[in-house]
């Protein structure tokens, strides 16, 4: 991958239908929930995205089975599951590894990992996972960037968040499946993929509880059971493919698309003048973009808030809206990094810090950008389909880690976009036409 990059022209009015991959933010955490049974489990919907395959690997360093049995059904076997200890490679290559920290505590009462690390949207700490495993029972040490877990018996608790980190929601929830007594975690992460792992973990006969408001109640049972099970559609990819109709004056049709877990974000889409239709039961859009789009401002925020993984994305359209729109980001500290690469392309922003200041212009121009994060890559590439001439994008990993070939997606809808593998010397003249960007390669986020 070292030597290649996303290259996109202008393309206007990309329309079509298009079908929706599994989410990766429901995957992630669901895989690593099979460590908490004993068995064949079989996933269906599952996404060929590079951090899926780097949690696979990370199932396999622990002595599972797991393969894919076609396109997209990814067999696990956690039989024969025999460590707790998490390769320190995997997880300086995904921070979502410590998903498995949760599961591995309550299957073995021990979970050895390495500090995951930050990336170029924030520190990332892990504090409140590891206060919530505190308080569980389990003794926490420290030594050289690597944390070693141990709880004789976990301890069900009343775990109440300063912030409802998915995360930790995710990891302890899976904790206390398997721990007696009743858990309760109170300001819970209630997004659409936090309730797909509790999905999953009901089927395995874990008995959770939603209670008003926001506060998720575990029961820990005995045994959990080996499941079959479709992950939720990728709300955040069905986002872009309707944020990369409406950049363009385009329409486009998803008829699987979780708008029943988008509200706000189409609402937003709405203001902007784009025409949309929602299936029945809040399943499936259908987007006929505006030949005028109106800037719209927005707060990023928890669930049902603006999804901060759209932020950027969406700002990729605010870029050429009528009107200042006003973006304020307040998950992340530092999820700003694509503004230098979007006013690089003509775009007119201002950033004070987590609030950005987007005046619309009339065209933005094809540029060489860096990719700084997933989100980042999306709207990179929104904002190339519309620009005039050509972009090329380095950090293409992150393009590959959140998306399943979405290029290949973007391309049935009249897109031209491509992976280009060059040599050396024209990829460091591409990299010195970026780094006046003055961002340097982000780790994983
Ligand atoms: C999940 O990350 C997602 N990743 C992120 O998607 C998403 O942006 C985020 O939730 C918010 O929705 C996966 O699901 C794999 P958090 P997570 O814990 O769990 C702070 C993408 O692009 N915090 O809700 O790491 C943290 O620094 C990725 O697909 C602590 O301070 O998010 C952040 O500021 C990016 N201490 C805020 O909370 C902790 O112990 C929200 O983090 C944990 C988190």
């Amino acid at each position: 991958m070292s030597n290649k990059y996303i290259q996109v022209e202008q393309s206007l009015n990309l329309r079509g239908q298009a079908s929706l991959n599994g989410a990766k933010n429901a995957t992630l955490p669901i895989i690593a929930s099979l460590i908490l049974t004993d068995g064949v489990s079989q996933l269906s919907n599952v996404p060929r995205s590079h951090d899926v395959m780097c949690m696979m690997e990370l199932l396999r360093n622990l002595g599972a089975r797991a393969d894919f049995i076609d396109e997209h059904t990814l067999e696990v076997d956690t039989s024969m599951l025999d460590t707790f200890c998490i390769d320190p490679a995997i997880m300086k290559k995904m921070r979502a590894s410590i998903l498995v920290m949760g599961p591995l505590l309550a299957r073995f009462g021990k979970a050895d990992v390495a500090l995951p690390g930050g990336c170029s949207i924030g520190a990332r700490p892990i504090n409140y996972h590891l206060e919530a495993f505190a308080s569980m029972g389990t003794q926490i040490t420290m030594q050289d960037d690597f944390l070693y877990a141990r709880a004789s018996s976990l301890k069900a608790s009343t775990i109440i968040m300063d912030y409802p980190s998915v995360g930790t929601t995710e990891n302890v929830m899976m904790a206390a499946a398997r721990t007696r007594g009743i858990t309760r975690i109170v300001n819970a992460a209630l997004e659409p993929e936090v309730l797909d792992l509790i999905a999953v973990l009901r089927a395995m006969g874990a008995n959770i509880t939603i209670r008003p408001a926001a506060t998720i109640e575990i029961e820990g049972v005995d045994e959990l059971k080996p499941v079959e099970y479709a992950i939720m559609y990728d709300r955040l990819e069905a986002g872009a493919l309707m944020l990369a109709a409406a950049i363009t004056g385009g329409d486009i049709y998803l008829p699987q698309a979780p708008a029943h877990a988008m509200e706000i974000f189409i609402l937003k889409l709405q203001q902007m003048g784009h025409a949309i239709e929602v299936g029945a039961h809040g399943v499936g859009v259908h987007l006929k973009a505006t030949t005028s789009p109106q800037a719209v401002s927005l707060k990023t925020g928890q669930y049902p808030g603006f999804p901060t993984d759209l932020q950027a994305p969406m700002m990729a359209a605010q870029c050429l809206a009528d009107g200042v729109s006003v973006i304020e980001e307040t998950v992340f500290e530092n999820r700003m990094l694509h503004v230098h690469e979007l006013v690089k392309m003509g775009a007119n922003i201002t950033s004070e810090h987590n609030r950005t200041i987007i005046k619309g212009v009339d065209q933005l121009r094809g540029a060489a950008v860096m990719a700084t994060d997933i989100r980042a890559s999306c709207a990179l590439v929104l904002a190339g389909f519309a620009a005039q001439g050509t972009t090329r994008m380095t950090g293409l990993h992150h393009w590959m880690r959140g998306y399943d070939s979405l290029e290949l997606t973007l391309q049935s809808l009249g897109g031209r976009i491509s992976i280009v593998d060059c040599q050396d010397a024209e990829y460091q003249a591409l990299l010195g036409q970026v780094n006046g960007s003055g961002v340097t390669a982000s780790q994983a986020c």
